[in-house]
């Protein structure tokens, strides 16, 4: 399993630099209700009537959360102001990633491989959003990356349906249009394909996606990186990059800001990292893709 990890990510070409990678914290609109104070005159139990105040918080549940990417996901947007319904398949194991007793972070058994009724009662009601930053994990089972990146997602998307959510952030990847842009012998096309058919599996769902009439944001990466971000992102339209890579924290910011600004509404992205690219912001980034 490292073997084809490290494998991965070596098809991507690398392009590493040391420009500062943005912490632009944008403020989330909150709605501030005071929350009515009760005292108890007379009795025993006597509160201090206090002033405190109870934010609604915007709530995006992330599929695949104890992901590399996922859970920058889930870190990002509790530094962002929103509360997070955090979806995963082993819970126990999300409770050693994310500690802290976060009280707006909330973890709920999510496996996209059982279907949108599952689904649909792990997202539950009253979510803003959902992310999707899922990738089958490599096993023997040669049908997982159907299973989890294609139908697995449909079924999220389709539960999102059902859970009247209508907005849907896919976490893909770049060549997942390689046949097209003329990159049938890129060796990472021929790598991830050979590998139960991973890009042709994320292109379907992503095709599903478009024809659902969800708004979305697909943000198609290049080789992923845990190393800290260096360079700054540089955003491309659909079927565009071919070779690059980028830190996973510049992914998971791209999937947190594409929640805050509409330019990035039924839109495909493709991102990579690179030394000489000007910093943008990025409103300006997703404003500059073209609709399709
Ligand atoms: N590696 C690259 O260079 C590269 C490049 C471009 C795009 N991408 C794509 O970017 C995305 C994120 O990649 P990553 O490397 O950060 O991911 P990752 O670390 O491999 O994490 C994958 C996540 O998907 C979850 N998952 C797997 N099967 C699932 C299922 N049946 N139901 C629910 N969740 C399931 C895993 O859960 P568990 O923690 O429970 O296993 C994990 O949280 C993936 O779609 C990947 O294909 C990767």
């Amino acid at each position: 399993m490292a073997t084809a990890v490290f494998l991965t990510n070596c098809f991507f070409n690398h392009s590493l630099i040391n420009k500062p990678f943005s912490h632009r914290l944008p403020a989330i609109q909150t709605k501030i209700f005071p929350l009515k104070a009760s005292k108890m005159e007379g009795s025993e139990i006597t509160e201090e009537k206090n002033d405190e105040i109870l934010e609604e918080k915007k709530k995006v549940f992330v599929a695949g959360a104890t992901g590399n990417t996922g859970k920058r996901i889930v870190n990002q947007l509790l530094a962002k102001g929103f509360a997070v319904k955090a979806g995963v398949r082993d819970i126990d194991k999300a409770k050693t990633i994310f500690t802290g007793n976060n009280p707006h972070l909330q973890f709920v058994k999510a496996d996209v491989t059982e279907g949108s009724d599952k689904l649909a009662d792990a997202i539950g009601e009253n979510l803003d959003a959902v992310i999707c930053a899922t990738g089958f994990r490599p096993s023997w089972n040669l049908l997982s990356p159907w299973q989890v990146d294609n139908f697995g997602t449909v079924s999220l998307v389709e539960a999102c349906r059902k859970c009247k959510v209508n907005r849907f952030i896919l976490v893909s990847s770049i060549l997942v249009n390689g046949a097209a842009m003329g990159q049938l012998l890129n060796p990472a096309y021929i790598f991830l394909n050979v590998v139960g058919l991973t890009l042709i599996a994320k292109l379907q769902a992503e095709q599903y996606i478009r024809k659902s009439g969800i708004n979305y944001t697909i943000v198609r990466p290049g080789g992923l990186k845990n190393d800290p971000p260096s360079g700054n992102v540089v955003m491309e339209p659909e079927d565009t990059l071919y070779e690059g890579s980028i830190s996973r924290d510049q992914v998971a910011e791209v999937a947190v800001e594409a929640l805050l600004y509409p330019e990035s509404h039924y839109k495909v992205v493709e991102i990579v990292a690179r030394a000489d690219a000007p910093q943008r912001s990025f409103q300006e980034l997703f404003g500059a893709i073209k609709q399709r």
